[in-house]
């Protein structure tokens, strides 16, 4: 029987509270573990704030999205924080372990405590599915459901008015949500952090469809940046154009396109709808396997290990093994669906 601690950490995932069931109902079952939960993260930590987390405050909250702890990006580490800070809250809570859900800054914080002799058991979390180690995060096929349903919509209404439609959603390193949904809406051009095409290219997949009487459809990833913005003169602040940029990389690729193409052009960002509500059922499916896995790994005191998924297994990782680097979308993967573009 253990005294368990849990923390949700960074930004929130559809799948969270499916993580903080399996966990709490398995630990129950299992050998009558028991359960606390931290608020907002590592601030919890941070300032002994906590809730008792028993069979009825999990009931029925799988299909729930957010987390019903509450999350931050407090880093545990700073914010007049420290070791010794985690480490004297976490024994004066009576916590044995640490179950901390999160993506790579929680992870980094969980290693470093878990170094220093913190008990912690690790699970990844992402929309932005870029963690090595695990082949999938929860929380990305959610994202690419609600992309894709998102963009399928702006379609519709791009045909009517003959537009160019970019479409930006979320990826700040990593183009899978961008990929995956791009290829799944049939986009003309999908553009990702990892492949940095210029503005020439751009405007060709936009006036090749145009020209074949479709309306233009581009998916981009929040972290894109073309050959041009990479220049210098973009640093200080201005476009291809030397104008000031504003706003996120749809709405400032949209004037240069219009402007090049002669094409009405709109953008849409989807933003954090594409992290909000429900959870999809393979994201609650994979969210509970990986609480499952976390309470086994408790239990065999695998401390600062991380569970993960390998093709369909859960899997165990050292938590060092999970932060080696960021997994971006591979070349082939990417050339595979340029090969449509235009
Ligand atoms: O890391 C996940 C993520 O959704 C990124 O894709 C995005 O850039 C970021 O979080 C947004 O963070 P915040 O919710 O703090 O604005």
């Amino acid at each position: 029987m253990a005294h368990i601690g849990i923390l949700t950490s960074g930004g929130d995932c559809p799948g969270l509270n499916a993580v903080i069931r399996a966990c709490v109902l398995c630990g129950i079952r299992r050998s009558d573990d028991t359960f606390i939960g931290f608020v907002d993260g590592w601030r919890g930590v941070l300032d002994r704030n906590t809730i008792d987390l028993d069979w009825m405050s999990v009931r029925g909250i799988s299909k729930l999205g957010g987390t019903i702890l509450g999350t931050s990006r407090t880093n545990p580490l700073g914010e007049g924080g420290g070791i010794e800070h985690v480490r004297t809250n976490l024994k004066a809570l009576g916590v044995d372990v640490l179950i901390a859900i999160g993506g790579e800054g929680t992870l980094a914080a969980a290693k470093i405590l878990s170094d220093a002799g913190i008990p912690i058991i690790g699970v990844p979390k992402t929309v932005d599915n870029d963690l090595s180690a695990t082949d999938y995060t929860f929380g990305f096929d959610t994202a690419v459901e609600i992309a894709t349903e998102a963009i399928d919509r702006l379609k519709t209404t791009g045909e009517s008015h003959h537009r160019c439609m970019i479409a930006e959603v979320m990826g700040r390193n990593a183009g899978w949500i961008a990929l995956h949904a791009g290829m799944a809406t049939s986009a003309h051009a999908i553009l990702i952090p990892e492949q940095r095409s210029n503005l020439a290219e751009i405007c060709e997949w936009v006036q090749k469809p145009f020209r074949r009487g479709r309306a233009p459809l581009i998916v981009v990833a929040e972290g894109f940046i073309s050959e041009e913005m990479a220049q210098p003169h973009y640093a200080r602040g201005l476009d291809a154009f030397n104008r000031p940029r504003f706003g996120g990389i749809g709405e400032r690729l949209a004037p240069i396109i219009e402007e090049r193409t002669g094409i009405e052009t709109r953008a849409t960002t989807l933003g954090h709808i594409q992290r909000g509500g429900v959870p999809s059922a393979s994201d609650r499916v994979l969210a509970t396997r990986l609480g499952i896995a976390a309470v086994g790994a408790v239990h065999d005191r695998d401390w600062g290990s991380m569970v993960a998924v390998r093709a369909t297994d859960i899997v165990r990782v050292n938590l060092a093994e999970a932060l080696d680097s960021l997994k971006t979308v591979p070349q082939q993967r990417y050339d595979e669906a340029a090969i449509l573009f235009g």
